[in-house]
């Protein structure tokens, strides 16, 4: 065996993808994750880390390529931490996605022998997302080549993405290949006029500074365009933004409406504690199938719609409706499962954390002139205490955050008994350990997974579970 300590150079053959993204070698049986490898390569790498039950590797030299390997459209690949699949044959991609799947039910769950479908494909494999979200920064990140050159403070303006595993390091990006490339015009646009502004990048290390985050949302189906700009407080500076919002509006007519947000908190999100509509109504409509939703700055909307629209679709079809159950949708932020289902079924309830959420559900269901949905805000660990106030459900959906169901709402779900149950997640592993409480009183009748986000390791997951006969109200 070849010695694998911290420092050395090591011949590697790259076997598979690990559920997370990494790449995986074996050496005699010892497990080495290789960072940025494909399978099917052999590499030439350095051991940057050694533990005692594995090893971690960076590629140096790709000694022979893998029949999967890609070349990968974007030019900011390997650096920026957007896409790490990229070099990856999508069909090989989608392969790997459908394995974690298999292995997390089996080793988290137990549920090996449970049918995992053959994988859905994103409907698009570039500019799938409808929403985008960029980084001010004072110190953009410079590239080897420019190391040397001297830079003044305008063209040390960044405004882009963080680089792979450093977040306090943001590439420029020209164009990004996940959004449409009129999005990635009007990124360009914004950085070279904010840099021009006179007003500094907000600093995460001073906490001084003005511009703070540019996040981009598209309706694919409209084509409207939201722009939601985050800034610190600085009423003396607030011209600055009126005039870059009239020039944005002039410069990209898809643009219809215009939002500046206040942050003045020191934690990195790109959510403001005070807005202010520059123009247009402040949320953009997106349509799906004959359903229109209005998606204002702050709401969840899945970032593939329509990848989201076969999602959906996908929960209609392995839910079984026949139009007399009573549906519960758990975490169901802007109602979009409810809603979407609603035809199908006699009744639903949303419950959701997020007021904001709840209200956009709330105008959803009245902007589609559907009677048959409410929703309810609250924490969902304390609502589901007060079920039996709304009813007995027949079929429950939930489509929790990564971390999955607190156990408290799986306990609950487990003394209300529904039917059917159908999870959505965009984690397999949580999804596995929701399944593990829920085996016993369930049986797994489908699973399916299916891609939302091609070129990198994460996918969606749907999983119906059917009330065992054993198991009784
Ligand atoms: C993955 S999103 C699902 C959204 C929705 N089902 C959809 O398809 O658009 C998870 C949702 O759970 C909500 N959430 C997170 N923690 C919650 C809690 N403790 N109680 C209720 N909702 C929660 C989040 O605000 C978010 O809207």
């Amino acid at each position: 065996m070849e010695k694998i300590i911290k420092g050395a150079d090591i011949e590697l053959r790259v076997e598979k993808l690990a559920f997370g993204g990494k790449a995986v070698a074996k050496v005699d049986g010892f497990v080495v994750f290789v960072d940025r490898a494909v399978p099917g390569q052999t590499v030439k790498a350095l051991i940057t880390r050694k533990k005692r039950n594995y090893a971690e590797a960076r590629v140096i030299e790709t000694l022979t390529q893998s029949p999967d390997y890609t070349s990968p459209v974007c030019p900011h690949f390997g650096i920026c931490g957007g896409c790490s699949w990229q070099d990856i044959a999508y069909e090989t991609q989608l392969f790997w996605k459908r394995a974690h799947v298999v292995e997390c039910l089996q080793h988290i769950a137990g549920a090996g022998e449970a049918e995992v479908a053959p994988i859905i494909a994103s409907p698009e494999e570039l500019h799938y997302r409808n929403k985008m979200e960029f980084t001010f920064s004072e110190r953009r990140w410079l590239l080897k080549e420019e190391l040397d050159r001297e830079f003044g403070r305008e063209s040390l303006f960044a405004l882009g993405l963080h680089i792979r595993g450093l977040f306090d390091k943001v590439l420029n990006i020209d164009t990004c290949f996940l959004q449409s490339l009129e999005a990635s015009a009007i990124l360009r646009e914004v950085r070279q006029w904010a840099a021009k502004s006179g007003l500094p990048a907000y600093s995460i290390r001073t906490h001084q500074g003005f511009w703070r985050f540019l996040v981009i949302r598209e309706a694919k189906s409209t084509g409207q365009i939201l722009i939601h700009l985050i800034t610190s407080g600085n009423p003396r500076a607030d011209h600055s933004v009126d005039r870059l919002s009239d020039h944005l509006r002039s410069e990209f007519p898809r643009v219809t409406t215009l939002i500046h947000s206040i942050n003045d908190k020191y934690s990195q999100v790109a959510i403001g504690d005070s807005s202010r509509i520059l123009f247009g109504p402040g949320f953009i409509e997106e349509r799906l199938g004959e359903l229109r939703f209005q998606i204002s700055p702050h709401s969840f909307f899945q970032t593939n719609t329509l990848g989201a629209h076969k999602l959906y679709e996908t929960i209609g079809r392995l839910a079984g409706f026949d139009g007399t159950e009573r549906v519960w949708d758990l975490y169901c932020g802007t109602g979009s499962i409810g809603l979407y289902i609603a035809s199908l079924v006699r009744s639903v309830v949303g419950i959701e954390l997020v007021e904001d959420a709840v209200h956009d559900a709330r105008e959803n269901c009245r902007i589609n002139a559907i009677g048959n949905c409410s929703f309810l805000a609250g924490d969902l660990k304390d609502m589901i205490g007060k079920a039996s106030e709304i009813g007995h459900p027949d079929v429950v959906i939930v489509d929790p955050p990564r971390a999955g169901m607190h156990p408290k709402v799986a306990r609950a779900l487990l003394e209300i008994l529904p039917e059917r149950i159908i999870a959505v997640s965009c984690n397999p592993a949580s999804l596995a350990r929701d399944a593990a409480l829920l085996l016993g009183a369930y049986n797994i009748k489908d699973v399916q997974p299916i891609d939302l986000f091609p070129h990198t390791p994460h996918l969606e997951c749907i999983v119906r579970f059917d009330k065992n006969l054993r198991s009784s109200t």
